[in-house]
């Protein structure tokens, strides 16, 4: 049998799928067509949520002016923006080639919606990027989770995008209602907290689903080795919030010291903790996770 067929009782997966879809179907907005851009985002109002900046609850925040942090908070937006640009492309390539394989049958129907979905999402988000700041961070390397069995590998792709959108959709939620920003702003954000709530839903149940079949065929030393993985993919997912070149634009002095001071800052870990509370618990709840320590493991790399 082929290493990615599902091998375990699909009817609440098929169950879900026919609602997301109908969801979907019932969705009326069309961002491509519907999205009407202003000529510019006004830059006297934060464009991120001061709660959510990678500076909130440090020594360092306390030292900078109004000014320089509503102008570092213009580029923790456009990183944010870059995320979800160079998280859907991995996200869209991984899907598309899952189209239409074994082990992908109950999927594919679902996965046209999904892409046609995050075609838009990357849409907005890199035209919000070069039209408002003129430039698109760009994706560092990814770590790899190095497994070589296709099925763990599979795991490894499925985990990596549920972070990666359930870390995104903690900042929409916030933004989209946070009056504080311009209404542009709010409008992409609350937009894409709309679709992502059937992607993570989707997400969560084939990871489940999947995972079940993975505990049944490995050892736990193997399962051991995918949870500290999964943990490591949360770290670096997080780090990348902590990007070098928004204090570097945002044009305060030694960009690359204020990124490490704040990784090592017990504030920010709070912060940290608090952002991947629920996806951490989701994977405990499927047990996945064995134990709630995610961030003394070592990263596998940083960011
Ligand atoms: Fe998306
Ligand atoms: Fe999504």
């Amino acid at each position: 049998m082929n290493d990615l067929a599902i091998t375990q009782n699909t009817q609440e997966l098929e169950r879900v799928l026919n609602i997301l879809i109908s969801k979907t179907v019932e969705d009326p907005y069309e961002p491509l067509k519907d999205l009407v851009w202003p000529d510019s985002v006004p830059t006297d109002r934060y464009w991120m949520s001061p709660m959510l900046m990678s500076t909130q609850g440090t020594d360092i925040d306390k030292q900078l002016t109004e000014a320089q942090k509503m102008e570092l908070s213009r580029w923790e937006f456009i990183n944010f923006c870059s995320l979800n640009v160079t998280g859907i492309r991995e996200l869209l390539v991984e899907m598309t080639g899952r189209l239409h394989t074994p082990g992908f049958e109950l999927l594919s129907e679902y996965l046209h919606y999904l892409i046609a979905e995050e075609n838009e999402h990357m849409w907005y988000f890199s035209k919000f990027c070069l039209k408002y700041a003129g430039k698109i961070y760009p994706d560092r390397a990814l770590a790899m989770s190095g497994f070589e069995e296709v099925d763990i590998a599979n795991l490894m792709i499925f985990s990596r995008i549920l972070i990666f959108e359930e870390i995104v959709d903690f900042y929409n939620r916030k933004m989209g209602k946070d009056e504080l920003l311009p209404e542009f702003v709010q409008r992409i954000n609350w937009l894409h907290h709309m679709d992502e709530g059937r992607h993570i839903k989707y997400g969560r149940l084939y990871i489940e689903l999947f995972y079940k079949q993975l505990q049944a065929k490995y050892p736990p030393a193997k399962l051991r080795e995918i949870e500290l993985a999964i943990k490591g993919f949360m770290q670096i997912s997080v780090q990348k919030l902590y990007r070098r070149e928004m204090y570097l634009d945002a044009g305060l002095n030694e960009p690359g010291k204020i990124r490490k001071a704040l990784l090592r800052d017990p504030q920010r870990a709070e912060f940290n903790r608090s952002l991947m509370a629920g996806t951490a618990k989701f994977f405990k709840k499927i047990g996945l996770f064995t134990d709630d320590l995610i961030w003394e493991t070592d990263a596998a790399a940083t960011a």
